[in-house]
């Protein structure tokens, strides 16, 4: 979700965690620059529709010969324009927008707000996705091309001030109560889709009457798993014995196991939860406060869509969080139900009968993607992690059991979860300001968890509910939003985007953090004549195990790439020299592709969209310390100096180049590719979100028309969407 309205900005943490160390500590490894040159070429849009400016070719670096079959295309320029862009030579084709049938008797989507039976079309603000292959039988394959299936997100839904209005046919309710038809709409297009796809002499389309094809909305039935089942923090009127809940919401970032199992993240659920302005006195001021507050629903917070007036029925009652029964366990009301989001959820993409399973040892938060260390035999699984607040941290699980390789394709993915992710240890990382860092655990076994004055903790199952406040006590580093993570195929290195934080200070206010190691930069930049401060364009850091690799407690981190404009002071802001082919804002989707090992960097960016819509980048990363410590310095009003240093990687150079410019008012986000690497699949979220409200009735005023404006559809709409793109030669994608 974009920066226009942004529920993606919580703000909740309030621990004093420490930001910046004392300890300096130089690590050396200069980077040198070889200056050289690549032409400009041409920029291919959507389905054909025309050829664009051509991307500029400035300040190129000359590329290693290994790498330079790779990136061999012309970058695309900036763009302001209502198309996707791709480089010459690729064809980008929309397959999957909001409201498409999932079977065959759905009808067709009209996309004037008067379609029905949400349950069985897309659902809207399509996000991370997986692909998971079918053999010509039908059977699930790990080496099909054509045939396959695609797990989708469908986060949220456009205008989060109580309208939804490209959903309904005037632009819906604002007011409370909301209508229950309208309730029942929205909720249908969240939560996740799985649709099949299919390559037919090179040209791929959906199967509408799959067999495969189901959704999985925010009121269907899901079971709790690991140490929270069973718990009394999930006793609900839904389940009485705290095992089930209903449904799963703000579905952003995906991963897929290594047993062949979708995963899913639940991120931004807490703001469509209503808490009545008396709550904390219902609550007697119990613990449960401080978990609310801590999470971001303090007493008195509004519903982002107000579904709890959708009327008396348990399925708009489970949006009020308030303490209304009589109860002393919350099995008589929704006091608890909070605590059944914010999980990774895991699906079984191919067997839509299945139920799929919260997986509480991972820790409840405003999770994103979901990445595992390559399976080795014999040891334990790493699932990195991401928090996406601001000032929030980063996280790693580590299953108890050691990976079998036997289990790479059971015949039950759940119960093989089960195996791997219910049993294991959470971590929080720490970063140190000398390039180190270390992951410690969260358990109730830590006196300094066990004995927290902040919260206190019953047991591991509280824990990992309330791994915020865990990770609080032991003094975590509070990240400029951390988005997306990817582990490098190439050498196991984990790569983190922190989008932006819009709270980072040379000298900084209550509720703001001081620049550190990780998050160095506090700066101001323009967009148009506003400024913005903080972190405003951005970073992706990387992280490399200790010799212990999955398991290890101790790592040495850089930083790969700083956001920012080309144009900005390359001894502040553009300290990875980005040129303007390569220049981007607020990353946040990053997937490494398996079969070429391209880094695809994705953005939902509001800071430099006075320039450029959002875009997708690819790389060819180097690794962890193949840069050098900089210091940055800040000079405060008293005319005192703060010095931080920090460890910029090796500066991009040709191996970083942008790949992909989306339609207005877009973000990009998930990717998925066939496993020979030549069709890879992206997501185009809520163009036209910027339309005015007033503006529902008169197209000629939506801020974006796609994808009608590409061919595809009726209405003129905009509408969320799935597009995929393949190389006219039938190459890989990014060579
Ligand atoms: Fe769903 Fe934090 O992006
Ligand atoms: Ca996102
Ligand atoms: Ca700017
Ligand atoms: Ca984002």
């Amino acid at each position: 979700m974009t920066q226009l309205i942004d529920f993606n900005e919580e703000n909740s943490n309030t621990s004093k965690n420490p930001t910046f160390d004392s300890i300096l500590q130089a690590r050396l490894s200069r980077r040198g620059l070889l200056r050289g040159s690549v032409g400009t070429v041409g920029t291919a849009l959507l389905g054909g529709f025309g050829v664009a400016a051509c991307g500029g070719g400035d300040d190129a670096v000359a590329a290693a010969p290994a790498a330079a079959a790779l990136m061999g295309f012309g970058a695309v320029a900036k763009s302001l324009a209502d198309v996707v862009s791709v480089p010459a030579g690729y064809t980008a084709n929309v397959i999957y927008a909001l409201g498409d049938p999932l079977t065959a008797n759905t009808s067709a989507f009209k996309n004037d707000g008067t379609d029905a039976d949400f349950e069985n079309r897309a659902g809207d603000h399509h996000d991370g996705m997986e692909w998971f292959g079918l053999d010509a039988s039908g059977k699930p394959s790990a080496s099909a091309v054509d045939r396959g299936l695609l797990a989708m997100n469908h986060e949220a839904t456009t205008d989060e001030t109580r309208s939804s209005f490209f959903l309904h046919a005037n632009g819906g309710t604002s007011t409370l109560p909301r209508p229950a038809a309208e309730v029942d709409k929205e909720t249908a297009i969240h939560g996740i889709s799985v649709v099949e796809v299919k390559s037919t002499s090179g040209k791929w389309a959906t199967v509408a009457g799959s067999a495969f094809n189901f959704r999985l909305t925010c009121l269907s039935d899901v079971e709790m798993s690991g140490p929270a089942r069973g718990n009394a923090l999930l006793v609900t009127k839904y389940s009485t014995n705290a095992t089930r809940t209903r449904g799963t919401l703000n579905n952003c970032g995906t991963g897929k196991t290594p047993w062949g199992s979708f995963l899913t993240g639940e991120e931004n659920w807490a703001g469509y939860f209503f808490r009545s302005a008396t709550d904390d006195t219902a609550r007697a001021n119990n613990k449960s406060v401080a978990s609310l507050k801590r999470y971001g629903r303090s007493q008195g917070a509004a519903s982002r869509h107000g579904w709890e007036t959708g009327g008396v029925a348990d399925k708009y009652a489970r949006w009020n969080n308030s303490q209304s029964g009589t109860s002393a366990d919350g099995s008589d009301d929704y006091r608890n139900e909070l605590n059944g989001m914010g999980y990774i959820v895991e699906i079984d993409a191919y067997t839509k009968t299945r139920t799929a399973k919260k997986r509480s040892a991972l820790g409840r938060f405003a999770h994103e993607s979901a990445s595992f260390s390559a399976p080795v035999a014999g040891k334990p699984l790493a699932v990195y992690m991401g928090d996406d607040s601001r000032g929030e941290y980063i996280y790693k699980f580590v299953s108890a059991a050691n990976w079998d390789a036997a289990d790479a394709s059971p015949a039950n993915v759940i119960a093989t979860g089960d195996k791997y992710l219910d049993s294991g240890k959470l971590y929080v990382a720490k970063f140190n300001n000398d390039g180190s860092g270390q992951w410690v655990e969260l358990s109730i076994s830590n006196a300094v968890i066990a004995a927290y004055a902040g919260y206190a903790f019953a047991d591991q199952a509280d824990v990992c509910v309330n791994a915020r406040l865990a990770a609080d006590a032991v003094g975590a580093t509070k990240m400029d939003r951390p988005e997306w993570c990817g582990v490098n195929p190439a050498n196991g290195e984990i790569y983190f985007t922190l989008t932006n934080n819009s709270n980072r200070r040379a000298e900084p206010a209550s509720g703001q953090n001081a620049p550190d190691a990780a998050n160095p930069r506090a700066y101001t930049d323009l967009k148009g004549t506003t400024v913005q401060a903080g972190n405003p364009n951005g970073h992706i850091l990387r992280v490399k195990e200790a010799t212990a690799g999955s398991a290890a407690t101790s790592f040495t981190w850089d930083i790969y790439a700083f956001g920012a404009q080309s144009d900005a002071d390359a001894s502040k802001v553009n300290l990875s020299n980005l040129t303007s082919d390569q220049d981007f804002s607020s990353p946040d989707g990053l997937v490494f592709s398996p079969a070429t090992g391209v880094m695809w960097i994705q953005t939902d960016d509001g800071a430099y969209t006075d320039v450029t819509n959002c875009m997708m980048l690819a790389a060819v990363p180097g690794q962890v310390g193949d840069g050098a410590k900089k210091t940055l310095s800040y000079t405060r009003a008293d005319g005192t100096t703060l010095a931080v240093d920090t460890f910029v990687g090796k500066a991009p150079g040709t191996q970083l180049k942008r790949f992909l410019v989306g339609p207005k008012a877009c973000e990009i986000t998930g990717l998925t590719e066939t496993p020979d690497g030549k069709a890879i699949f992206v997501n185009i979220q809520h163009p036209g979100e910027t339309t005015a409200m007033a503006d529902v009735a008169d197209p000629t005023k939506y801020t974006s028309q796609w994808p009608s404006n590409a061919g595809y559809g009726a209405g003129k709409r905009p509408r969320s969407a799935t597009i995929v793109i393949t190389k006219n030669d039938g190459g890989k994608i990014g060579t």
